[in-house]
């Protein structure tokens, strides 16, 4: 069985994070969002992974390698438009062989991994094997209708859905779903959508099995999603210290990175900080993912994912519910006239007290 992770998009509801990076690398608990889809499929046994890329192809290998770190082997597909789930898995077809296949999106997160799902796709040997969950906004995913235990209907992103039972972002197919995506044409989005893709393969009498999936399951294509994932990922840390903490009260499962300096703090766990941090006089409150480099003074942070190398002085309230790029600085200015001063992004997002 072979893997093949989805790595392009653009990203366009996480901007403006991802006008400078690959929505699949910002970090959920200080560890990309892909690194957790890389490690799901060593974890099932599978060790070739085709990467399909895009514009992020550049970052994105550089962050992955030849997934050697993984245990993996892998192989960039370079897309050379977003045109589609179905037409990346199209040109996916030389790599993966005839060989069944496991098809990840890289933005998605779940508790269990995929090792459930590959071992019940071996057992029960349909021709797709699919994963639902319900969900409140069903209009956001692909959705599925059920007749009992068979899948009767699927469509991409109803206005008016028919049932709350998304597609998680995770497949498994043999390759019948070949025929299935030369067999369809784009979507009114302009996209071959894997969706329409299983459909077909529905209405050809092919066998499609559902699988509920029971842990939870994050699509982080947004700013709640994220924080959500990074909260549900920090819920399951240890606390390790290694950096310095001098003065300072740490509660619960708090992790300090090596090369790290806290003075007079208060930390309220989970909280994770990462290398070569200097946080002083400050508060951070439970599920803060603070990476690398960060600089942090007379701050209150909670709830929030600080990216390398940003600054945050006496903010003067706290802050909560935030994602703050990398290499930004927000802090407290005494000059006059007394006033907010900006220097922001396209599509950024300020709420401001
Ligand atoms: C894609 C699929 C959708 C699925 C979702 C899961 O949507 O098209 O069917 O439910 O992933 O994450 P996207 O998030 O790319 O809009």
């Amino acid at each position: 069985m072979k893997g093949l992770i989805l790595s392009g998009g653009a990203g366009t509801r996480l901007r403006p994070i991802t006008h400078t990076s690959a929505k699949q690398l910002v970090p959920v608990a200080n560890k990309p969002v892909l690194f957790y889809g890389l490690e799901a499929m060593q974890a099932a046994g599978i060790t070739q992974v085709g990467i399909v890329v895009g514009e992020t192809r550049a970052e994105i290998e550089a962050a992955v390698g030849d997934g050697g770190r993984f245990g993996l082997e892998v192989t960039y597909l370079p897309q050379e438009a977003p045109l589609g789930l179905a037409h990346a898995v199209l040109i996916a077809e030389e790599f993966l062989d005839d060989e069944p296949f496991v098809m990840y999106l890289g933005d998605n997160l779940l508790k269990e991994g995929i090792a459930p799902f590959v071992r019940a796709f071996e057992q029960s040997a349909p021709d797709a094997l699919i994963l639902l969950q319900k969900v409140n906004d069903p209009s956001s995913y692909g959705i599925a209708e059920l007749d009992g235990a068979r899948v009767k209907r699927l469509v991409e992103k109803p206005p008016e859905p028919r049932s709350d039972l998304a597609l998680v972002g995770v497949y498994l197919f043999t390759p019948a779903v070949f025929a299935s995506v030369k067999a369809i044409a784009p979507s009114p989005r302009g996209e071959l959508e894997i969706t329409d893709a299983i459909q077909h393969m529905i209405d050809r009498g092919l066998r499609v099995e559902p699988h509920t999936v029971t842990g939870w399951w994050k699509d982080t294509g947004k700013l709640e999603d994220m924080l959500e994932a990074n909260r549900l990922i920090l819920g399951t840390i240890e606390r390790d210290l290694r950096g310095e903490a001098t003065d300072c009260t740490l509660e619960g499962a708090v992790q300090i990175g090596a090369g790290s300096v806290l003075e007079r703090c208060t930390v309220r766990g989970p909280v994770v900080i990462g290398e070569r941090c200097r946080l002083s006089d400050t508060y951070v409150g439970p599920y803060t993912a603070i990476s690398d480099g960060v600089v942090v003074e007379q701050a209150e942070i909670e709830h929030s994912i600080i990216l390398e190398n940003s600054r945050i002085c006496r903010l003067g309230a706290r802050m909560a519910d935030s994602l703050i790029g990398r290499d930004c600085v927000i802090a407290h200015s005494d000059a006059l006239p007394v006033a907010y001063r900006f220097m922001v992004g396209d599509s950024s997002q300020i709420g401001i007290l």
